[in-house]
């Protein structure tokens, strides 16, 4: 039975898109996913990497022996700024890479900026896993990280194209299933390659090519999306494309909405500077801050750092590791429940439930260890398992919500004319505050102690003011009547979108 989908067609009445989910909608989403698989892999192995002692004592002597001396500061004792940089580097790569994917995504569409991303990413792979010195390194992870930033900018913009509207939450939700499967991943490699020496670090970062592998082939056998079809004059292909990823052949209700967002983005002959109108305003505003408040829940505190954060409080090498294995399944089944629910609860009942259990924790871990970690001693047995409950506690909360859906709502906010370009705004976003808490967190930790978890709860308060005042519902909303549906009917952000408004204030 096809799912039908009333969608208004705003003044002029009512009309349907037909569209049930097809076999090969979802194949196409889950080959496109593992691009998410690739950043996921990267996230979870960089963390892993920089704690295990070949690694360090060839390239980083220095943080080597300070992680060995006993009686070394509890907080401070990773705090490098090379190392720092050897995590962080990807990520100034992908911002930059961002932009220049969402000028290809737009004229050469999503299939070749995917292709693209993947051999970039398995470029540098190869760099990494024979690297001799800290410059085959930090080239390495800067191609790494030109490929995240096209897969990141092609992928969650090709699941949302792609899918029917009542689904298009869940299937765009497999980009971020793909980026915590990929951590996953790669906190087992973390574990099992700890005891290969003094090599096992080379192959931990050399697998990093079986996703980048998956999603070269891959996306050669996938289809194009119809809006990029069409954008791209290729109207019959685009059609046909509709009519296969739909199932039906009454598609064209859908058909024509299409054709007439591709009209408007046509009229649009720069996207960039249309998107510095006051009518792109919310959309932009919106995806930038989706992204920027992602990053300040300070999840890749954990992510990145997890053995080494495990380290600090007091665990071995192997238990430190195990523990990041825990949180990374944690990660994994939380975001499976979001792809389930973000349809049908929407989106700002997750934001939202999920401000308040990540206040909840980061201040719990904060208090316990204000309390039980000083400088030099080891958290007791039972509270360290009371740390690690606590952190499997916000990760979950962070899968269901800010994780996926930093991704999601910027994917599907903005109006077919700015979409590429405004999408960048919100992955060049990511990259920057990633890089921002890569760089800074070890630092951070070494100056505010327990209080770093304090910092985090507080931005998790103003994320949570944010949704409930300034963040519209757009679940259930088809993806071209965003305008219409959303901000034109927005409390705050319908001033912007008047359109003499905005030509007044472009002249
Ligand atoms: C974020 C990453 C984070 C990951 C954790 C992603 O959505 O962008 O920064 O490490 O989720 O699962």
């Amino acid at each position: 039975m096809p799912a039908m989908v009333m969608s208004n067609a705003g003044p002029g009445g009512a009309k349907k898109f037909e569209g049930k989910i097809t076999i090969y909608v979802v194949i196409c989403g889950i080959i496109a996913a593992t691009g998410g698989l690739m950043f996921g892999y990267d996230i979870g192995i960089s963390g892993g990497v920089t704690s295990m002692d070949d690694f360090l004592e060839e390239f980083f002597p220095a943080v080597f022996e300070r992680k060995h001396k006993a009686k070394e500061d509890n907080y401070c004792k990773f705090d490098n700024q090379n190392l720092q940089l050897f995590t962080s580097s990807l990520y100034l790569a992908a911002l930059v890479a961002s932009f220049v994917a969402s000028k290809i995504c737009t004229k050469h569409g999503r299939k070749l900026t995917m292709q693209a991303a993947s051999i970039f990413f398995l470029v540098g792979v190869i760099l990494n896993a024979a690297a001799v010195n800290i410059a085959m390194l930090i080239i390495g992870r800067i191609l790494l990280g030109v490929g995240v930033g096209f897969a990141n900018q092609a992928v969650p913009l090709f699941l949302s194209e792609i899918a029917p509207v009542h689904v298009r939450g869940a299937l765009n939700i497999l980009f971020q299933l793909d980026v915590t499967i990929g951590i996953f991943v790669a906190n087992i490699v973390n574990y099992l390659v700890s005891n290969i020496h003094p090599w096992g670090w080379r192959l931990a970062l050399g697998l990093a090519g079986v996703p980048a592998m998956m999603l070269c082939l891959g996306s050669m056998v996938i289809a194009e999306t119809r809006t990029s079809l069409i954008e791209r004059e290729m109207l019959m292909e685009g059609l046909a494309m509709l009519k296969k990823i739909r199932g039906t052949d009454n598609v064209d209700a859908e058909y024509e909405e299409i054709l007439h967002a591709c009209e408007m983005a046509r009229q649009v002959k720069q996207p960039f500077k249309n998107l510095m109108k006051r009518s792109s305003r919310p959309q932009l505003v919106i995806a930038i801050v989706m992204q920027v408040f992602q990053q300040f829940t300070g999840i890749n505190a954990i992510m990145f750092y997890a053995p080494v954060l495990f380290q600090t409080i007091g665990f071995k090498n192997d238990a430190s590791l195990l523990s990041a294995v825990i949180t990374g399944i944690v990660n994994v089944l939380s975001t499976v429940v979001s792809v389930v629910l973000v349809d049908k609860v929407g989106r700002r009942f997750l934001l939202l439930e999920a401000c308040g259990q990540m206040l909840i924790t980061q201040v719990a871990i904060g208090g316990i260890l204000l309390v039980n970690l000083k400088a030099t001693n080891e958290l007791g047995h039972g509270v360290a398992v009371w740390v690690v409950v606590l952190v499997c506690l916000f990760v979950s909360s962070f899968a269901w919500s800010w994780g996926p859906l930093g991704w999601l709502i910027p994917s599907e906010t903005f109006p077919l004319a700015t979409r590429t370009a405004g999408y960048a705004f919100a992955v060049s976003s990511n990259m920057l505050f990633t890089f921002v808490i890569a760089q800074a967190f070890l630092s951070m930790m070494c100056h505010l102690r327990a209080g770093i978890f304090f910092f985090f709860g507080a931005w998790i308060v103003v994320m949570g003011l944010f949704v409930i005042f300034l963040l519209p519902e757009t679940k259930n909303v088809p993806i071209d009547e965003m305008t219409e549906k959303v901000w034109k009917q927005h409390w705050f952000w319908k001033r912007f979108m008047d359109e003499e408004e905005d030509k007044k204030h472009s002249v």
